[in-house]
């Protein structure tokens, strides 16, 4: 069964996702980049975009997890770029360059429709325009009975959780403050969505929490 994965979601102790004003210069919000220093150290991290090496630790090893049996992603907007409101042209062709890291069909959240983009390496992304569910059965027909890795960011986390729709959600906890940005769990009741703690695991450099639908 095609199952719904948040995985390697980098989480400040104070539950922000993201810090505020995300802009080329800062893809992940001001202060954001600590939330994942965790992640790029490990030899995952470091075989996409560094020397090849790196650690294999804790943290390597629930990243590579991450990277299981995926056949599609969804994203929302401001993951796939820092550009907002309608598409001034098809110039933005997202953070990762000719080849993303992605490899199969990647579903992106939108409200301003666009052609799919064809890349490198076997990614295309799709812009989707009609809600969370369409983008969720897109990605699982495509998924071809794999799972479907739902990449963040916070804003679309946040309505898949509230509608129950993400089976497993796995964070990675960061011991730093960002103080400001956007808040993952904010007035969201797991417990009353029926959501629990399975699993956590202390990494070197982050406390891994695995969350699951009951
Ligand atoms: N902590 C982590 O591990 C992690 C992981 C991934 C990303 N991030 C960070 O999270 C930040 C991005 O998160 P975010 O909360 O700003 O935004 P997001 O979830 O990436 O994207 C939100 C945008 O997607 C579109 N969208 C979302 N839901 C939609 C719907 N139901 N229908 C139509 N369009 C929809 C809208 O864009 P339009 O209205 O403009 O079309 C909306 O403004 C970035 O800084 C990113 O680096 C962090």
């Amino acid at each position: 069964m095609t199952r719904l994965r948040v995985q390697s979601f980098g989480v400040s102790l104070d539950g922000y996702g993201a810090g505020p004003e995300q802009s080329v210069q800062n893809p992940l919000g001001v202060g954001g980049l600590e939330m994942m220093e965790w992640f790029f150290p490990t030899r995952v991290f470091q075989k996409m975009y560094g020397s090849g090496e790196g650690e294999t630790g804790v943290d390597n090893r629930v990243a590579e997890q991450g990277f299981e049996n995926l056949g599609a992603w969804i994203l929302g907007r401001n993951m796939f770029g820092p550009v907002r409101g309608p598409w001034p042209d098809e110039s933005w062709r997202g953070w990762w360059g000719e080849e993303p890291p992605y490899h199969v069909p990647v579903f992106v959240l939108t409200h301003h429709a666009r052609k799919p983009l064809e890349m490198k390496g076997g990614t295309t992304f799709h812009f989707v325009t009609d809600g969370i569910e369409s983008a969720l059965a897109q990605a699982k027909s495509a998924a071809r009975g794999k799972d479907v890795r739902l990449g963040g960011g916070v804003a679309s986390v946040r309505q898949y959780l509230r509608a129950r729709l993400i089976d497993e959600l796995h964070l990675a906890l960061r011991p730093v403050l960002l103080g400001s940005g956007e808040h993952l769990l904010r007035d969201i009741n797991l417990r009353a969505l029926g959501y629990e703690c399975a699993k956590h695991l202390a990494g070197e450099r982050a406390l891994h929490v695995f969350l699951r639908k009951t």
